[in-house]
């Protein structure tokens, strides 16, 4: 695996990257970049992942966008917490990966409004927890802190990585996708541990 350092050169470059999480927790490997960054290309690329494409925020952007929770009762082993889906005003039908860049970059502006949304739509929001991977040791967390670690806006994509067969890949699969890709590749325990040392945690 690579360092954090190096991961998040490369987010703060716009590249995609991939984490895993514990082997313990969804053992799964997750396409993440920075909202900010989202290009029609990035995304595009992303979606070859195969999984549910998925932008990570802030409550306080929840709070401002009106964005809710999507059921009320959150039943799902991780509580992994989507919010309401939306699409950006100006798009057709919101699916294309250009549009959901569009949608996805409006939702990492600091002055974006509900206005500038239509709902329901085509990009899935998740709701961080405000400490990051401290909090909860999940995707949704880790693409968050890396964006805000590269000083970009706290906002990250995600998608899971699916292999040929459809089942989550593997720990193996992803090394070999993230070298035929030329991606970077870390953990979230590699993220807390980096965390809790720069900060003085520990
Ligand atoms: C959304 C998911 C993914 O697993 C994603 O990684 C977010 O979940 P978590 O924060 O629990 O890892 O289910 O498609
Ligand atoms: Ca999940
Ligand atoms: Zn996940
Ligand atoms: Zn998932």
């Amino acid at each position: 695996l690579n360092s954090v350092p190096e991961a998040v050169d490369a987010i703060r470059g716009g590249e995609v990257i991939i984490v895993v999480d514990a082997e313990d927790r969804e053992n799964e490997g997750d396409f993440i970049c920075a909202a900010e960054k989202a290009t029609p290309e990035t995304i595009n690329f992303m979606l070859s992942g195969r999984g549910q494409l998925c932008v990570s925020v802030l409550p306080e952007v929840c709070k401002r966008l009106e964005l809710l929770p999507v059921v009320a009762q959150n039943d799902a082993p991780l509580k992994t917490a989507f919010m309401t889906p939306v699409d950006i005003r100006e798009a057709k039908t919101g699916i294309t990966a250009s549009e959901r860049s569009e949608t996805i970059r409006r939702l990492a502006s600091p002055d974006c409004t509900t206005d500038d949304f239509v709902r329901p739509g085509h990009v899935y929001p998740l709701l961080a927890k405000q400490g990051g991977v401290l909090r909860r040791a999940g995707h949704t967390e880790a693409a968050m802190d890396l964006s805000r670690m590269a000083g970009l806006a706290p906002a990250g994509v995600l998608c899971e990585v699916l292999d040929d067969s459809g089942d989550r890949a593997s720990r193996d699969g992803l090394v070999a996708i993230a070298k035929k890709h030329d991606l970077k590749i870390i953990s979230i325990e590699q993220l807390i541990a980096h965390r809790r040392v720069s900060e003085k945690l520990i």
